[in-house]
C-alpha cells in the first residue's frame, strides 16, 4: 500500500462532466455523468448524517433509516461508513456475543488485502501517478451485498486517520464522493441505488467534505440535553462556512433519545429541548435556509441502543423510523 502520507491530492472530474462551480451544488445523477438522456437517468436522494457533537446516536439512526429504507420501502440503498473509528463497520462485521466475524467480516479482510477498500478507492484517486481516468473498478469486492436484503454496503477504513493528518489541499478531494458515486451508478451489475446514506465521523473529515459537497440532504440528530439548541445553532454555523461556496444543502433536524414513555408520552424536559431546537431551525428558515425541524422524534430506548448488533435494527421501534424516514422523503 502507498504511504497514505505521501498522498497527493488531485481532482479528477469524469470525462464530459461540468462541475458545478462555485455556489453551484451538483446533484448526482447517471445522466450528469455520463451524459445520457433523460430518459435514462437515475437518480439516488444522497443523505448525510452529522453533528459535531459525539455519541448522539448517528451510527443508529444511519443504520435504522438505511434498513427502512431497504426492507420497509423496498428500495436498493447504499450505505457507507465515513467514520475512522469504524463503529458501523465493526458493529456489522463482529459477531456480539463471540467477537468473531460475519460474512461482512470476512469479506472486508479480503477487500483489505486485495486493496479495495473506500481508503484504497481514495488513495487510486488522488494519486500522482494516475491521468484523468478514475481507475477503480466497482464490484462486489468493493461493495457489500448485505444477505437477503435490498441493502449494500462500503466499510470505512482506519487509515482515514492518516489521511486526515497528511491532507492539507481539502478542495483537491472535495468531488471524490461524487466522482465515486458516478462510477457506482454506471457500473455493471451493480443496482440502480435510490438511496444512499453516509454515516459521518463526529469530526469534519475530508471524507465529510467531498458528501457534504454532494448529499442533496443532511440529518442531524440532536439529544434532549443542555447544549442541544445552542449545539445545533454551532453545527449549522460550521457546517455552512466549511461547505462554502458551496451553499447549504437541505438540512434536517430531529430528537434522538427522546425521554418519553408510552403512557405518558414525551418528557417535559425533552419537550422543552425540542421547542428550543425547533426554535433554532425557524430562524436559520427566515435567513433563506432550508433547515427543517422534524417532528418523528426516536426515543431513548434499549432496543434502539442494541440495535445494529442483535438482529440488524430495533424491532418494537421500526414504526418510528418508518416514520422518520417518510418525514424525510417530504423535505428531499
Ligand atoms: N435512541 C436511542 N436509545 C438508546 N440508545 C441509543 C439511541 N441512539 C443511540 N444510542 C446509543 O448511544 C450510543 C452512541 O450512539 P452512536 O454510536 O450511534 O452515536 P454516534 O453519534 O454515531 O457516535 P460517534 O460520534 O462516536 O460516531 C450507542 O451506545 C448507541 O447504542
Ligand atoms: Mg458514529
Amino acid at each position: 500500500m502507498t504511504d497514505p502520507k505521501s498522498a497527493n491530492i488531485r481532482s479528477h472530474a469524469p470525462e464530459g462532466f461540468e462541475p458545478g462551480g462555485p455556489g453551484k451544488r451538483t446533484e448526482f445523477t447517471l445522466a450528469n455523468v455520463t451524459g445520457l438522456s433523460k430518459t435514462s437517468r437515475v437518480q439516488a436522494t444522497t443523505v448525510a448524517t452529522i453533528n459535531f457533537k459525539g455519541g448522539v446516536g448517528k451510527t443508529t439512526v444511519t443504520w435504522c433509516l438505511a434498513n427502512v429504507s431497504a426492507a420497509t420501502m423496498n428500495y436498493p440503498t447504499l450505505l457507507f461508513d465515513l467514520d475512522a473509528q469504524m463503529s458501523l463497520t465493526q458493529a456489522v462485521a463482529l459477531k456480539p456475543d463471540t467477537g468473531g466475524l460475519t460474512p461482512l467480516g470476512e469479506w472486508y479482510e479480503k477487500a483489505v488485502q486485495n486493496k479495495r477498500t473506500l481508503f484504497h478507492a481514495l488513495e487510486i484517486y488522488t494519486s500522482p501517478q494516475k491521468g484523468a481516468y478514475f481507475d477503480f473498478p466497482i464490484k462486489h469486492d468493493f461493495i457489500f451485498h448485505v444477505d437477503g436484503k435490498n441493502l449494500d454496503f462500503i466499510p470505512s477504513s482506519e487509515e482515514f486517520y492518516w489521511f486526515e493528518l497528511e491532507v492539507f489541499e481539502r478542495d483537491r478531494v472535495k468531488h471524490f464522493i461524487r466522482d465515486l458515486l458516478g462510477k457506482i451508478a454506471n457500473a455493471p451489475r451493480m443496482p440502480k441505488y435510490k438511496y444512499v446514506f453516509f454515516d459521518c465521523p463526529p469530526n469534519f473529515s475530508v471524507l465529510s467534505y467531498s458528501t457534504l459537497a454532494t448529499c442533496k440532504l443532511i440529518l442531524v440528530p440532536v439529544n434532549p440535553d443542555f447544549y442541544a439548541a445552542r449545539g445545533l445553532n454551532l453545527i449549522l454555523h460550521h457546517l455552512k462556512l466549511r461547505i462554502e461556496p458551496f451553499p447549504l444543502p437541505t438540512v434536517g433536524v430531529f430528537m434522538n433519545k427522546a425521554g418519553w414513555r408510552p403512557n405518558t408520552g414525551l418528557f417535559r424536559e425533552t419537550r422543552l429541548y425540542i421547542e428550543r431546537c425547533k426554535a433554532v431551525c425557524e430562524e436559520w428558515q427566515t435567513r433563506g435556509a432550508r433547515v427543517f425541524w422534524l417532528n418523528t422524534f426516536i426515543p431513548d430506548r434499549v432496543d434502539v441502543k442494541r440495535a445494529i448488533h442483535y438482529g440488524g435494527w430495533a424491532q418494537r421501534y421500526t414504526g418510528d423510523f418508518e416514520k422518520l424516514f417518510k418525514e424525510i422523503e417530504t423535505i428531499v
